[in-house]
């Protein structure tokens, strides 16, 4: 018998049904959510997922900004388009697609964007407020999604044993913070590329959410039978069989799905449930700048 399905397409729906009369009611006060997406250059996989999330906003009637910058725009003028959504008013959430041209400071990015604007979850501020145990702000999009999609399934984390594979500040660092913390209550363990022995870490977890960016990196054999494996990894693997030249795939083998007691699959897992949550902290921002 396979793994109950984590199906971040279905949840992503549900998501989206709960925002509709949050954003209603936003209409009734005048105000229509605004989400401004910064894009520097020509990554493919970028591209797709920054249309995945304008045809999001297309779904919610949210207002999506979008702004393309070539590839050899500077620093200061990454910065300076940051200061001007800072500045307008009508904006309510700003995001900078990551990965940025080799060499760009990211993290300096970040720090620019209005923590009440930061719709990414990532600036100082809101993650600051993630390590005080404060959930009600702006979270990180990818763990936040993880979290909802292991409520919406009612499965209870108390005192699991999780690990996290990856360290990263977009998914692996917040995610083990929002397994561990109150209501959560999961005991976690960070694997990154320095641990030794990361199969009998794996093999002892109750929980694997894995982020790591490596193909089908963790094997049938790392994981205990009944373990609740998520996987956030979609990597592109070369594939001259198929006529695009790649097929995606996780951070986790698909034969993992007999052993484990639920999966999420790649794609339709972690990845709508991303998008979701951008759109809920998108409105969340909309409600908190514009409703008394
Ligand atoms: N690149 C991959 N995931 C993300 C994300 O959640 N936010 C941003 N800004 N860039 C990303």
């Amino acid at each position: 018998m396979g793994a109950n399905r984590l199906d971040g397409k279905v949840c992503a729906k549900k998501v989206e049904s709960a925002l509709n009369s949050r954003i209603r009611t936003l209409a009734e006060a005048g105000s229509q959510p605004h989400l401004a997406v910064v894009i520097v250059g020509d990554d493919p996989a970028s591209h797709v997922y920054v249309r995945s999330k304008e045809r999001a906003c297309e779904r919610l009637g949210i207002r999506s900004t979008r702004i393309d910058l070539p590839a050899d725009t500077s620093f200061h003028e990454v910065l300076e388009t940051v200061n001007s959504l800072n500045q307008d008013s009508d904006v309510d959430g700003i995001l900078v697609q990551s990965p940025l041209p080799r060499g760009m400071d990211e993290l300096a990015i970040t720090d620019r964007i209005l923590p009440e604007k930061d719709v990414d979850g990532f600036h100082p501020v809101n993650l600051g407020r993630l390590v005080q145990g404060r959930l009600d702000g702006l979270l990180p999009c990818t763990p936040a999604g993880v979290m909802y999609l292991l409520k919406d399934a009612e499965l209870d984390l108390t005192g699991l044993k999780a690990v996290v594979l990856g360290r990263s500040r977009i998914v692996g660092m917040p995610m083990a913070l929002l397994l561990a913390a109150r209501g959560a209550d999961a005991t976690v363990t960070v694997v990154h590329s320095r641990t030794t022995n990361i199969k009998d870490h794996c093999r002892d977890a109750d929980l694997i959410v894995a982020a790591v960016g490596r193909p089908e990196m963790v094997r049938s054999e790392w994981v205990k039978p009944g373990a609740i494996i998520v996987d956030v990894g979609i990597n592109r693997v070369d594939d001259s069989s198929i006529d695009r030249g790649y097929r995606l795939c996780g951070d986790v083998e698909e034969e993992v799905e007999s052993i484990a007691s639920y999966m999420t699959p790649v794609p339709g897992g972690v990845g709508p449930m991303t998008i979701a949550m951008l759109m809920s902290n998108t409105v969340r921002a909309a409600e908190m700048r514009k409703t008394p």
